[in-house]
């Protein structure tokens, strides 16, 4: 049986098979902040066709690819869903590129992407799922990423 715990949205996103638990990492990626005026769903740990879920969908928008790497950093398993008139127009997986570069922050603090030059932050991933990432400078390897984005 099919069970829907959110109603469908009319056009949009919906971002499915979210880590459980980590929605709100989601809103926080997407810049959906407290007092937001953008109509958003949310729906955490609930039970899908794969175990527990979260889902996030966002009316009117659209996300763009350094949104969709960061999703892939804390949501590997995450598919996006393009909405149109009420049909799924587009469902592609979220993929976690190879580097990411200037996108988290390294934890170390005398890692040389974090001193007074200009050097962006740049990890080689070095596990997809789990996302495990280590800095190309320092060789440090975050146990949370999630803290970094
Ligand atoms: N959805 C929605 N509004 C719509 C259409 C779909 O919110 N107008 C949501 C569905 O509730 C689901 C997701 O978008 O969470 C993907 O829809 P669909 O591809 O129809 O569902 P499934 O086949 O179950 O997806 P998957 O195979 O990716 O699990
Ligand atoms: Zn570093």
């Amino acid at each position: 049986m099919k069970e829907l715990k959110i109603t469908p949205i009319k056009n949009g996103t919906v971002i499915d098979h979210i880590t459980p638990g980590c929605a709100i990492k989601v809103l926080h990626i997407l810049g959906i902040p407290a007092g937001t005026s953008s109509v958003v769903s949310v729906a955490m740990n609930v039970t899908g066709k794969s175990g527990k879920k979260d889902i996030v969908k966002v009316e009117n928008r659209e996300l763009d690819p350094r949104e969709l790497n960061k999703i892939a950093l804390i949501a590997p398993k995450a598919t996006i869903n393009i909405i149109r008139d009420y049909e799924v127009v587009k469902k592609q997986n979220v993929v976690l590129p190879d580097e990411i570069i200037g996108t988290v922050k390294c934890p170390n603090p005398t890692c040389v992407s974090n001193a007074n030059e200009p050097i962006e932050s740049r990890f080689r991933v070095i596990s997809k799922d789990p996302p495990r990432i280590r800095c190309y400078y320092c060789e440090r390897e975050p146990d949370d990423i999630q803290t970094l984005i």
